[in-house]
């Protein structure tokens, strides 16, 4: 594994990101992005389930296998899938990569350092705040890096997951390629993404789903099983307003 170039708060760098980078994304904006994501991913007794079941249920199936293996979520923003797998599977060795400090900060705090955390939506018309206690796992390490520089040598992971982070990516054939490059031989990929694409040469390139399963087989990655059915419904305020995201879940093997 690299060498972090520096750490912040206890959250190493593997990317050097500069002020002017930080300024640039928005998923370094506090309120409009942290807390939102906060609240979707982690405060479950807001909404009265996870709205994102649908991805922790489409990862149940497949990764029953990797209790004791090495396990990488890329965007793992406030790292609810991987912290999840982690909690349930203490045997395995659990990451976090996101290219956002302030989401890599949360997840750390809730998931490592077991701080509880204040969710308040009243200004989305929700009763509150209420209060989420964090947990203290010790095989889950979250890092800031980019998609594209993944931190691990060749062929360490046993299996990568994503979600809702390959339309976000400048470049998503290179972000798979490095995928790719990190996975042990026979090491599966796990993806899950609504294909919402805001580049028009990534919508020729990746849709329909057809095309993503080509280029995912030019990188060499065998397609096990697909899902293009699943509807994930985010919810937005109190009042019900959601947005429905059709999302395609794909789980790819190295060969
Ligand atoms: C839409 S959020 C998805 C978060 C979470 N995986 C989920 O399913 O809700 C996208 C996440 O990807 C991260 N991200 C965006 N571009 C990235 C990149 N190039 N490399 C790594 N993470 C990136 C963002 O910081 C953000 O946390």
């Amino acid at each position: 594994m690299k060498e972090p170039l520096r750490y912040r708060n206890g959250i190493p760098f593997f990317f050097d990101k500069s002020e002017q980078d930080f300024k640039k994304d928005i998923y370094e904006r506090y309120d409009e992005m942290v807390v939102r994501q906060t609240a979707l991913h982690l405060a479950d007794e807001i909404w009265g389930n996870y709205p994102m079941q649908h991805v922790l249920d489409f990862g149940e199936e497949h990764c029953q296998n990797y209790r004791d293996g090495s396990i990488l979520e890329v965007g793992s923003g406030v790292g609810r899938w991987i912290g999840s797998l982690a909690k349930r599977f203490p045997g395995a060795k659990c990451w976090g990569i996101d290219y956002s400090y302030q989401m890599l900060k949360r997840a750390n705090e809730f998931w490592v350092e077991g701080k509880s955390i204040e969710v308040d939506l009243r200004s989305k018309g929700f009763p509150g705040p209420i209060k989420i206690n964090g947990y203290q796992l010790r095989n889950l390490q979250f890092g800031l890096s980019k998609a594209t520089d993944l931190p691990f040598e060749n062929e360490t992971q046993d299996l990568v997951l994503n979600s809702f982070l390959l339309d976000r990516l400048e470049n998503p054939l290179e972000g798979l390629k490095e995928m790719f490059r990190i996975l042990k031989p026979k090491g599966k990929l796990m993806l899950i993404t609504p294909l919402n694409f805001n580049k028009y040469e990534h919508w020729l390139d990746f849709y329909p789903p057809g095309k993503l399963y080509e280029k995912l087989n030019e990188i060499g990655f065998e397609i096990l099983d697909s899902r293009e059915d699943m509807v994930i419904r985010e919810p937005l305020d109190g009042r019900g307003n959601a947005v429905a995201w059709k999302c395609l879940g794909v789980l790819g093997s190295k060969n």
